[in-house]
């Protein structure tokens, strides 16, 4: 049986409908450019992972309040934000199936939207002065940025290895995601150390492996579904686990090759492609697979104490979800 989204979502079907009335009213601007920009980004909204795993980590410590709502709102307008800044790193002209804020209105307001939205975000916490809020997630935004340019740094030097990867997913991803759940955590009865450590290191691991999930995907011929092609990684220099575990079989002066050929930027379609087959037939996919699977393991064991519930339950499912998904 696969695990869908909706199932995951329903025992917080009623508030995620109000976390997105109120998140429509935050982004709204007096400036008609950043409304305009806002409204597409609405939208062309994602699958809401963030907000759906505050709502879920607030429900199963104890139940939503209106704090929760703020929090919701403030790692989505942060996630977001990171995503249209990505694009513009990335020079990508697609995001989400739809054309990419950099691509309909330019790099500049690329940028600039992306300010405005962290911005926003963090301003959430200062009127009701959440500062554990703002200190749980100033944090992530530090990790997420050192992470990216971690990222950066490898690529450029093309020596990425295991411990170097998962520093870099831990940073630019799991950050967040454990940011949302220890903050679901915290708005339930203000800072609550022990719950929020409970959530938070659920949410450390539940990041990892949605991150070796979507660098899988990377891998996958059904890619085209997340809008990403085939052996995209390995063109923006990316050294991911599946790759790195191949690499890792290959006898030193064919690693040294292909560390090389991706480093100059040079590979053909075709050499990408058989790099990737290279990855299939030296079972990095399977390596790749495994861990993402024990990371899972471990974000279950981390929330094995809380009393059970319905969003307990649907953590749990989430738990899974992240390595079985298809987008
Ligand atoms: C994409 O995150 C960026 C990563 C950290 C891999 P999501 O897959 O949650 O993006 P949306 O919000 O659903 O588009
Ligand atoms: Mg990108
Ligand atoms: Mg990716």
């Amino acid at each position: 049986m696969t695990i869908s989204l909706a199932d995951i979502r329903k025992p917080i079907e009623s508030e995620i409908h109000e976390f997105n009335r109120r998140f429509k009213d935050t982004v709204l601007s007096t400036v008609p450019l950043v409304n305009l920009i806002a409204k597409y980004l609405v939208r062309t909204k994602g699958k809401q992972i963030r907000p759906v795993l505050v709502l879920l980590a607030a429900s199963a410590s104890g139940g939503v309040t209106d704090a929760t709502y703020r929090a919701a709102t403030l790692v989505e307008l942060l996630h977001t934000a990171t995503l249209v800044h990505d694009d513009v790193i990335d020079e990508a002209d697609t995001r989400r199936g739809f054309a990419s804020i950099r691509a309909l209105w330019r790099n500049k307001a690329g940028v600039l939207m992306g300010d405005y939205l962290l911005a926003k975000g963090l301003l959430l916490t200062i009127d009701t002065k959440e500062f554990h809020f703002l200190e749980i997630t100033s944090t992530a935004v530090r990790r997420m940025s050192e992470g990216e340019l971690y990222q950066l740094q490898k690529a450029r030097q093309m020596n990425t290895d295991e411990t170097a990867y998962f520093k870099i997913i831990a940073d630019k991803t799991a950050s967040l995601i454990a940011t949302c759940t220890e903050l679901g955590a915290a708005s339930v009865a203000g800072p609550n150390p022990a719950l929020q450590e409970t959530l938070r290191n659920y949410g450390e691991n539940v990041g990892i492996a949605f991150q070796i999930r979507d660098d899988l995907f990377d891998y996958e011929a059904s890619s085209g579904i997340i809008g990403k092609p085939v052996g995209n990684d390995i063109k923006e220099k990316k050294l991911t686990l599946p790759l790195l575990h191949t690499l890792s079989k290959l006898d030193e002066k064919e690693g040294k090759r292909i560390r090389k050929l991706i480093k100059s930027g040079k590979a053909s379609a075709s050499e990408r492609d058989l790099i990737v087959s290279l990855v299939k037939s030296t079972g990095g996919l399977e390596y790749a697979w495994n861990k993402a699977q024990e990371y899972s393991d471990q974000a279950r064991q981390s929330i094995a104490s809380l009393p059970s519930s319905p969003a307990k339950e649907a953590l749990i499912q989430f738990s899974h979800f992240v390595i079985e998904r298809t987008k």
